[in-house]
């Protein structure tokens, strides 16, 4: 028979004084704050979606095809019949995965990746249905048929018509190719001192467009240096990834890229700097910002004017990011290390409502991987990583970002929500046939992979880029 205590005290909650009790207490305590920051989280995050519902309730006809994804794409059939000793003897067994086909210069897929110039998008030709539409992957002409130049580009929103600049790499230069095992890096890292693909500096090429689809070539608004070997931009030097923004206070337009040498030793940022959004751009200096070593970078300007140099630096295994000076022409003292440890490069970021987001790549040379989407409520941090936004396609164009490589997020003002994912599909045995990767992106619905830091529930819509292989923006998008 149990005795009753007569020192135990009930308490309203029908426990007893004591360790039982108290551990009651934190056990419902820890479940009230869980529901209670499951609240706020649903709440913010509904006040988030509620500019995207807006978006979705006005755009909906004219995104969905958008979002509409496609399945099918970069399949190559499989091997024909077995092969005999002495076939297999004289010539070795040719690759057999995608994205060794998509490395194999010989592969007869090649066409998959890189479609041939008669398949090539050319606005001055009657397009018919076609006119407007987006191929990605396809080589894509200028006003004058010659392929456009403007790899690692970056944009530049002007009135009612926009500039791109990007790296010229249409004059080759002997390089050695990267052994197989090395061009194979698929998700593996791969430290930027192996590299030894390169193209000369030629310069960086803008070009002009009303409709994203027509493009004007501008010429070469900072060209290579052919002589002075003490240059940054001496021809044999590296130069990538240029992007311009526009400073209002100062009236100029700066641009800042990544500088390098040879080796990718030197590990800077350089800065150049115009009266016009198509040059030509004077060249000033390059740096290692913060003191730091400084590889893939981009650069962001904020609603409020205020705007941030982001780059990948300790030897790729992180990003950095800090204001610049109020005239853009150089870094402040202000840096944080984000994404420690993740190995990430080609950044680009974006806003969307009160959240910052960025697109990164991971660190395999010229060679495509899986990208990540990460967000952060302060430009400066600290910054979460959401996991892959591909979608559709199959599971090896998703894990390698459509066979390319991100350099810049274009939002579209007038589609709330919706804005061009733009990427390099590189193409390593031969730079300036690289191509472009033009996508829909949204930013909508709710995250599919829980943060750590949020107790498990989506604090952020997801990003989503959508696979097609053609496709072309909603009438509208430009007002
Ligand atoms: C990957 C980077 O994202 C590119 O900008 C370029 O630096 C290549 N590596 C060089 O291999």
């Amino acid at each position: 028979m149990r005795m009753k205590n007569k020192y135990r005290k009930s308490t309203p909650f029908g426990c007893n004084a004591g360790s039982r009790c108290s551990l009651s207490f934190v056990v419902w305590g820890l479940v009230g704050c869980v529901l209670l920051l499951h609240l706020y989280s649903l709440i913010s995050h509904g006040d988030k979606l509620e500019g995207s519902r807006e978006f979705h309730l006005n755009h909906f006809q004219l995104t969905r095809e958008l979002e509409e994804t496609q399945d099918e794409g970069f399949q190559i059939p499989p091997p024909r019949g077995k092969r005999s000793p002495r076939a297999a003897k004289r010539r070795p067994k040719r690759p057999t995965t995608l994205i060794e086909e998509f490395l194999d210069e010989n592969s007869q897929f090649r066409h998959l990746f890189f479609p041939d110039q008669g398949t090539a998008i050319d606005p001055m030709m009657e397009a018919g249905n076609d006119s407007l539409h987006f191929y990605p992957g396809s080589m894509w002409l200028d006003t004058d048929g010659n392929p456009i130049q403007a790899h690692g580009e970056g944009f530049c929103m002007l009135r009612n018509w926009g500039c791109t600049t990007g790296t010229e790499k249409t004059r080759m230069v002997p390089h050695t190719m990267l052994t197989k095992k090395e061009l194979h890096g698929g998700l593996t890292h791969l430290s930027v001192t192996e590299l030894k693909i390169k193209v000369d500096i030629i310069g960086v090429s803008c070009y002009s467009s009303k409709d994203l689809w027509t493009w004007k070539n501008e010429g070469v608004v900072l060209a290579g240096e052919e002589t002075d070997l003490t240059h940054d931009l001496y021809k044999l030097n590296v130069l990538e990834r240029p992007k311009v923004i526009y400073n209002d206070k100062t009236g100029k337009y700066v641009m800042w890229m990544h500088i390098d040498d040879t080796n990718y030793t030197k590990a800077s940022v350089g800065v150049a700097v115009s009266d016009y959004p198509i040059g030509p751009f004077d060249y000033l200096y390059s740096k290692q910002p913060h003191g730091f070593d400084s590889r893939d970078m981009t650069i962001f300007k904020d609603d409020d004017g205020v705007a941030y140099l982001i780059y990948s630096s300790d030897d790729n295994s992180e990003l950095h990011i800090g204001p610049l000076t109020d005239d853009y022409l150089d870094v402040t003292r202000v840096m944080n290390r984000v994404l420690v440890g993740q190995h990430r490069e080609a950044p680009a970021l974006f806003k969307y409502e009160r959240t910052y987001y960025m697109i990164t790549s991971g660190c395999t040379g010229w060679s495509p991987n899986e990208a990540h989407a990460h967000a952060a409520e302060s430009v400066m941090g600290p910054w979460e990583t959401m996991g892959n936004p591909c979608i559709g396609g199959n599971k090896v164009s998703r894990d390698t970002t459509f066979f390319a490589q991100s350099t810049y997020v274009l939002p579209l003002p007038m589609l709330h929500g919706l804005y061009i994912f733009m990427a390099d599909r590189w193409n390593p045995a031969a730079l300036n046939d690289s191509r472009y990767v033009w996508l829909p992106m949204t930013v909508k619905g709710a995250a599919d992979k829980p943060l750590d830091y949020n107790f498990g529930f989506p604090l952020w819509p997801r990003v989503s880029i959508f696979w097609h292989k053609r496709w072309k923006l909603p009438n509208g998008w430009n007002g």
